[in-house]
């Protein structure tokens, strides 16, 4: 941990829209006065019905009920448009940068409002209705996000799938989803590397219900094939319907969309969040976070299957008017100097990308970043894991050039949006802290049984009451998300992190107490590698934890028993890295990969975790109580044959 402080610098004091003082101020109404703070605040969208009730929630666990604004009627793609047509249909809302460098394009707030409204009409005329879902599995294009906000339009729940999952991974979220609609692309492009989405579609749909509809759009112009009767090139369909579409008047509380993320147990759950109070949270944390001012150039490395492109690339920029940047590349291609020179190309004045990005740039040497300007930052964002103080340093130094603050903003899927994060203006910054909570964030600290933990502590973090953006629950599974995040402490959010709070009242997180691992910022459940593994032939049982990685911040290291008779071999470990890759998708590659002719279970018969985590983590010394394994003798074996770090 770093006990160095950087203050808010001079000129931030100036023009930044929250000191420390304001912030202390609002946070205190935050929490004290919800209903007159966040009444205030939804004055911030633009409601066909301005709701009158504003927070009716409970944590309480025989009865989780989340509901905002919930007499409230608005449309979210008049919020992130229409409304800014009168003052800004010309300004850029959206920069595209193209994978090549050569492509970029921008595209106006009138031009977006007319793509929008032309997609929502292609996909009423395949036959989506309000409330129907829409599964979206796209590369890094306008359309993805022109798809999405189509679906806002009409009111059709959107569920975007993350381009680098597999056929299988797509094919599990569009049946519990019961998506009878994708949109999807022939191919993406990523470091100039194809990626076959529409095969992976049809591939996917295979195994689906045999009555989707597939709107398909041209990327690369690559051959794919297509099938009469279930699939339709975008461009042909768009032709032929209008540039206007009537938005729907949504309540509230009608769902947005869907997004599915894994957890400790399971198969993935669709995390569902909802009209006014997403938007609302989206819109406010991305002002204040990121103190956007009009005309500020603001880029989020994100990609728009995860949570951090809905909220952060989307809908918070484009609620505010912003010009949001979308890259469809990654920061190494061409070469290491990507992030930095479309930083100068486009002029980005606030940049937000996650800690395995900067490690990993960090490792290609400070050379690719000084040979670029990088005049316009003011500021620098991180999200997705912990940052560790090195690469912090590194950050504010070689790429901020020890100007730009970094607001290091720890979040969920579940939470919406951010909700502990420095403010810039406002918020002295320590290396590694996520710092202070957002406005209407209560974090709390609780030891294993759920009690509080005063001062200076660590412990499992806990959210204490609702904010506007919360889930509302597990698509299709409302005790799911009871059990989940309410039951380990009654009357609290879980969130599954372990967390440090420090003298100032710093939160410090220390990443995932549960059976998550956070893999270059990417969440995966144990579970879901260990059925991937299991489902192969040759294998009998996997237990999987994480590692510590240079780069990713957690690797995967996998216990793999195999069927008896079968020996393992580099042949067979390189089948089965295939293997999972295939399953869930190149994300979930296991880094290191053990055959173990026994795991460490107790004597009822339960793997213990615990110590195959220490064996990963290269601690053999602290193991802890064997004695209750039925076979000791295993942890011997284990340990003399652990792979090593890559
Ligand atoms: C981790 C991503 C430390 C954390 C927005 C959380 C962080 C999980 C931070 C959620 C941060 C996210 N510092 N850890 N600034 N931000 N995390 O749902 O473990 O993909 O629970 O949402 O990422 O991951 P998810």
């Amino acid at each position: 941990m770093s006990d160095k402080v950087y203050p808010v610098p001079a000129q931030w004091k100036k023009r930044a829209l929250v000191n420390d003082e304001q912030y202390k101020k609002m946070y205190a109404e935050s929490i004290t006065a919800p209903d007159k703070f966040w009444a205030k605040h939804a004055k911030r969208l633009d409601w066909f019905k301005t709701p009158k009730k504003i927070k009716n929630t409970s944590f309480a666990y025989d009865n989780v009920s989340i509901k905002w604004f919930e007499d409230g009627v608005l449309n979210v793609s008049v919020n992130c448009i229409d409304r800014h047509l009168k003052k800004r249909a010309d300004q850029t809302a959206i920069i595209w940068e193209g994978d090549d460098p050569y492509y970029d394009k921008k595209i106006t707030y009138r031009e977006l409002y007319e793509q929008v409204c032309r997609f929502a009409n292609v996909l009423k005329k395949q036959g989506v209705k309000k409330g129907d879902r829409v599964t979206i599995y796209m590369p890094m294009i306008p359309e993805a996000a022109y798809a999405m906000l189509a679906c806002a339009r009409i009111g059709a729940v959107h569920s975007v799938v993350f381009g680098g999952f597999s056929p299988d991974s797509l094919a599990g979220r569009i049946n519990d989803a019961q998506s009878k609609f994708v949109v999807t692309a022939d191919e993406g492009l990523r470091g100039g590397k194809k990626v076959p989405l529409k095969a992976n579609t049809d591939e996917a749909l295979k195994k689906c219900s045999g009555d989707e509809k597939v709107v398909v759009i041209r990327r690369t112009g690559g051959a794919v094939a297509m099938q009469a009767g279930r699939d339709v090139w975008y461009h042909e369909e768009a032709a032929k319907v209008p540039a206007e579409c009537k938005p729907e008047k949504m309540k509230a509380e009608d769902p947005l969309f869907i997004l599915y993320t894994s957890g400790s147990t399971g198969k993935p759950k669709g995390v569902l969040h909802t009209t006014g109070g997403y938007l609302l949270f989206a819109s406010m944390t991305h002002q204040y976070v990121f103190d956007y001012h009009d005309g500020d150039i603001y880029w989020c490395t994100a990609d728009v299957g995860w949570v951090t492109g809905h909220s952060y690339i989307l809908y918070g920029p484009l609620a505010n008017g912003a010009t949001t940047l979308m890259f469809e590349g990654v920061p190494n291609y061409p070469t290491a100097s990507r992030f930095w020179e479309v930083i100068d190309k486009h002029q980005v004045n606030i940049f937000y990308t996650a800690p395995t990005a900067i490690r990993a740039l960090m490792g290609a040497g400070e050379d690719f970043v000084k040979r670029t300007s990088r005049k316009s930052l003011r500021l620098l964002g991180s999200v997705g894991e912990p940052i560790n103080p090195e690469a912090w340093e590194w950050y504010h130094r070689v790429v901020g050039d020890d100007r730009c603050p970094i607001v290091d903003t720890w979040w969920q899927t579940e939470t919406g949006g951010i909700l502990i994060t420095p403010l810039p203006g406002a918020t002295k910054l320590k290396p590694g802290s996520a710092t202070r909570p957002f406005f209407g964030c209560k974090p709390a600290l609780v030891d294993d049984k759920g009690e509080f933990l005063k001062g200076e502590a660590s412990g499992n973090l806990v959210i204490l009451d609702s904010w506007p953006g919360q889930m509302r629950t597990v698509y299709g599974d409302h005790e799911r998300f009871v059990q989940t995040y309410f039951s380990a402490y009654k009357g609290m959010y879980f969130t599954g992190d372990g967390c440090r709070r420090d003298k100032d009242g710093y939160y410090w997180i220390t990443g995932r107490v549960d059976d998550v691992l956070n893999v270059s910022g990417h969440r995966l459940g144990t579970a879901e590698v260990e059925s991937a593994l299991v489902s192969h032939p040759k294998v009998s049982e996997a237990a999987v934890v994480g590692y510590p990685h240079d780069i990713k911040g957690t690797g995967i290291y996998c216990y793999v028993t195999l069927m008896a008779g079968e020996q393992g071999s580099d042949i067979l470990r390189k089948d089965l890295v295939t293997h999972v890759r295939k399953e869930i998708g190149p994300i979930a590659s296991p880094d290191l990969l053990q055959f173990a002719p026994g795991l460490p279970k107790t004597r009822s018969g339960k793997i213990m975790r615990r110590i195959l985590r220490k064996i990963a983590e290269d601690e053999f010394g602290n193991l802890g109580d064997t004695s209750t394994l039925a076979d000791p003798a295993v942890v011997d074996d284990l340990i003399a044959n652990r792979q090593n770090k890559k």
